[in-house]
């Protein structure tokens, strides 16, 4: 399988989860989506991820992202394990996770890296638009537990640009500046972006983020 690749169609599939058979792109019907993997149940940094996770759903819902996550482990071993999440990350489970003991989907989204484990998937996060297109792919090792809060505000970053002609420079946090994306003319900015902007260069505008009061 070729690896994905940004602005590929994420390629669809059927699974197991936790809350039932799935379609994937019919279960993310017009939300984006993040499809994230891990590389086995019962193992401790996994079991924080999950937990995180679980804690941001608030911050998923707002911005219209729907979560499923996925290992090669079987559903009685996910069943088991979620007690095990809720009980020692204090929070409840709230998503599907996806049992891929055939590998299906695994290899769909080239989630094994065999010289990293010819067995288990590695730490991919891979977030989907509402076009069902892929806008981010991220691999993490198996032993570095993923950095939440960004994953955040990547989507914020890319709801941005699909939303409001902007993009976000180095290392911007929500509340800061964003630059207004190329396509943009000098002639649209005053309809587009009422809060003002500050031209630094031709190719260089900034504005206030545009979704905030
Ligand atoms: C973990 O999920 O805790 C883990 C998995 C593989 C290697 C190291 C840590």
């Amino acid at each position: 399988m070729a690896a994905i690749r940004l602005g590929d169609e994420a390629p669809n599939f059927t699974a197991q989860t936790t809350e039932g058979e799935i379609d994937f792109h019919n279960w993310l019907g017009d939300s984006w989506g993040v499809l994230f993997s891990h590389p086995a149940d019962y193992t401790p940094v996994c079991t924080t991820e999950l937990g995180t996770v679980a804690k941001y759903t608030d911050e998923f819902n707002k911005r219209n992202v729907k979560v499923v996550a996925l290992s090669v482990d079987g559903l009685e071993s996910h069943h088991g394990w979620i007690k095990d999440i809720n009980e020692t990350q204090n929070t409840t489970v709230n998503f599907p996770i996806i049992a891929d003991e055939n590998r299906k989907v695994s290899e769909l989204y080239d989630m094994i890296h065999p010289n990293a484990d010819s067995q288990l998937t590695v730490r991919s996060v891979f977030v989907i638009g509402p076009d069902k297109k892929i806008k981010l792919t991220i691999t993490y090792p198996a032993s570095t537990g993923r950095n939440f809060d960004e994953l955040l505000r990547v989507i914020d970053s890319l709801q941005l640009t699909a939303y409001h002609k902007v993009a976000t420079p180095a290392n911007w946090n929500r509340g800061e500046d964003c630059v207004i994306v190329p396509s943009v003319t000098n002639e649209e900015i005053p309809g587009l972006f009422p809060k003002g902007h500050k031209e630094v260069k031709p190719y260089l505008r900034m504005t206030p983020q545009p979704n905030l009061n």
